[in-house]
């Protein structure tokens, strides 16, 4: 059992241009860029890299309708010469068949060594751009530009690349950073609300895991980050990035600290692979999975009520479901699944709990007997 307590927010000035988050990995070392409108500058990012001048930019159908023909033009502008990859959109797209194809266009369009992939969309086009960049001719360097909240937020951040299997997802992959990280809030304009608000439940987090300061904010700010109000979600989004790069450049591979972002996520991903298969997005699935830890770390961490409640109610506001009702034969499955997570050892479950908001423990083994009562 570990904790960990860095409530080190401190108020930043609200700046209208862009903000730059350095993620500390040594010479792989990092920026992730974040402003309104960055995706035109995205030619003049990658040329700072000294990138060869072939690249392609793997994006979503529903993203390169949207955003495509700005990123190409703008890699155009400076000199690239791109292509563009479009996959169907969701989850079926990071597949090894996908990756084949898309191995396939990076040939055709000559790709090679010095050539760079740009990886356009939410987390399942950086997952799966990531992998094919980290693979192909062993390892081309990639770009991601995220354009889901979750994307900007979590998944573009941190180097884990992959695919899914039919036996599981996430089961074939690697750890593959990034050159550079550029987030176009304004692309989040567009993202479905619903989509939205999902990635707020990787934000809030942050906020119990690690930021006291930031909790609050979100108590005081939560509708203007709702309204996509420029300056809050910028100095939102940042912070965010800020506390995942810190935690990733502590403990890259996951073999501690970076355990603490998985909070919420043992019951989360439970629902998802039994009884919320299809229905929940991760996002509200580890909504539900945040508050049930909140409830578990009142148990056996003595978090006070008040601040179950202040996690619960904040969930809430963002319209994100909070609790499932579940019948005996749910009840089962979900215990299934929670099983068969990776954390169990020996009649335990290892969970990361509160301690308070803004400080966790990792590692903390909870006896399953204790876990079925309360999900009774
Ligand atoms: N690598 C990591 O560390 C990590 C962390 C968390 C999640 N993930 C992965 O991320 C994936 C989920 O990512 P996601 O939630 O971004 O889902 P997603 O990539 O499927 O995007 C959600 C939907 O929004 C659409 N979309 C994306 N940007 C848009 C925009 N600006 N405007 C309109 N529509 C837009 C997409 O086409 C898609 O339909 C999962 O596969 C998960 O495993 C990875
Ligand atoms: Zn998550």
């Amino acid at each position: 059992m570990h904790s960990v307590n860095f409530d080190t927010h401190q108020p930043v000035p609200i700046l209208r241009a862009m903000r730059v988050v350095s993620v500390p990995l040594g010479e792989r070392n990092y920026s992730i860029l974040i402003g309104a409108g960055l995706l035109s500058k995205l030619g003049t990012e990658c040329k700072k890299l000294g990138l060869g001048q072939r690249c392609a930019v793997i994006t979503d159908a529903n993203v390169e309708r949207r955003y495509a023909q700005r990123a190409v033009a703008s890699l155009h502008r400076a000199g690239f010469d791109p292509t563009v990859i479009r996959v169907p959109a969701g989850e079926t797209s990071k597949s090894l068949s996908v990756v084949e194809s898309c191995y396939d266009q990076l040939a055709r369009h000559r790709l090679e060594r010095k050539s760079f992939i740009v990886a356009l969309g939410g987390g399942v086009v950086g997952d799966l751009a990531g992998f094919v960049a980290a693979t192909y001719l062993r390892g081309i360097a990639f770009v991601q530009v995220p354009t889901t909240l979750l994307a900007q937020v979590d998944s573009s951040v941190g180097g884990k690349v992959g695919v899914n299997l039919k036996a599981g997802k996430n089961l074939i992959g690697s750890f593959y950073q990034p050159r550079l990280v550029l987030c176009d809030l304004a692309t989040l304009r567009t993202l479905p609300r619903r989509e939205f608000r999902a990635g707020l439940a990787e934000v809030i987090k942050y906020g119990i895991i690690f930021d006291a300061g930031l909790f609050r904010r979100l108590e005081r700010e939560l509708d203007k980050l709702l309204k996509l109000d420029r300056a809050t979600l910028t100095d939102v989004i940042a912070r965010c990035c800020e506390i995942k790069a810190q935690v990733v450049g502590q403990d890259e591979t996951e073999s501690g600290l970076r355990a603490i972002l998985n909070f919420g996520h043992t019951i989360g991903h439970a629902i998802e692979n039994s009884v919320g298969y299809g229905r929940y997005l991760h996002g509200e699935a580890i909504s539900i999975g945040q508050v049930a830890a909140a409830r578990l770390s009142a148990r056996v961490l003595g978090l006070t009520d008040r601040e179950v409640e202040r996690v619960r109610r904040l969930f809430r506001r963002a319209d994100l479901p909070t609790q499932i009702s579940l019948n005996a034969s749910q009840r089962h499955r979900l215990f299934q699944a929670m099983k068969l997570d990776k954390k169990v050892s020996q009649g335990e479950i290892r969970f990361v709990l509160a301690e308070s908001i803004g400080r966790v423990r990792w590692g903390w083994k909870v006896p399953i007997g204790v876990i079925k009562e309360m999900l009774e």
